[in-house]
């Protein structure tokens, strides 16, 4: 079953960025900087949240903006945030209510590990991009590096479920966080499940492999 993000929905932000010791702000900008050389006049951020994604694509990508959400309480704080700018609409990705090819780029901003049926959310994903269109994935994972990992196990198992007690009084949503990260697909097989797709893919590391944003070719 999906996890519900409208109970978390209002501190969501400040836990994000918590959490991340404010880098997620860093890793969505690296999504527009790998769009920015192609043509994107019309995106998609699917699995908007509360729409730090849409904000930086109208901002800073140049592009008119479409996105949506299954969560109706982070789709009302990504529109307030968007200040009427950017097409909101509550959706599922795994039934996407776009045409085929109707997106130069998709985007999608830790959101594909909380699919309930990942392959069918990213074939939605490539289905709604143009031929030669781009869809962005960023997407949080276990690093490789045996000496980091131990940190980075520290730092899961004990500081985040702590922060997510004390500041979003619910340690259950950020416990299930770290298992959903532990145990998705990263890596050649998430590139594999975008290349089934007819897709070319590149990863790029960020932060020593704890954030992985993943670029799709559409063929
Ligand atoms: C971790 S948040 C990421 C939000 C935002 N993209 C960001 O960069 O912070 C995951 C989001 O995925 C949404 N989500 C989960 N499953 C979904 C689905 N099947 N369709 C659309 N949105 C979904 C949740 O409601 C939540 O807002």
């Amino acid at each position: 079953m999906a996890y519900d993000f409208n109970k978390i929905a209002k501190r969501y932000d400040l836990m994000n960025h918590l959490m991340t010791l404010g880098m997620d702000r860093g890793w969505r900008r690296q999504v527009v900087k790998e769009l920015r050389p192609h043509r994107h006049d019309e995106v998609l951020d699917v699995a908007c949240g509360t729409g730090d994604m849409s904000l930086l694509l109208l901002h800073d990508g140049g592009c008119r903006v479409h996105a949506c959400d299954i969560s109706e309480e982070m789709l009302a704080i990504a529109k307030k945030k968007c200040g009427g700018s950017g097409d909101f609409v509550m959706g599922d990705a795994e039934s996407l209510p776009y045409g085929d090819g109707t997106f130069d780029a998709v985007t999608c901003a830790f959101g594909v590990r909380n699919f309930v049926h990942l392959g069918q959310g990213l074939h939605e994903m490539v289905r709604v991009v143009k031929p030669g269109g781009r869809l962005a994935v960023l997407e949080l994972a276990t690093p490789d590096n045996t000496v980091i990992r131990p940190f980075y196990r520290l730092y899961t198992r004990l500081a985040i479920p702590l922060l997510g007690r004390t500041v979003a009084g619910n340690g259950d949503a950020y416990r299930y966080l770290i298992d959903t990260v532990e145990h998705f697909p990263k890596g050649a097989a998430f590139m594999g499940l975008l290349e089934a797709e007819g897709c070319r893919v590149v990863q790029r590391k960020l932060f020593f492999g704890v954030c992985r944003l993943y670029v799709a070719c559409k063929g």
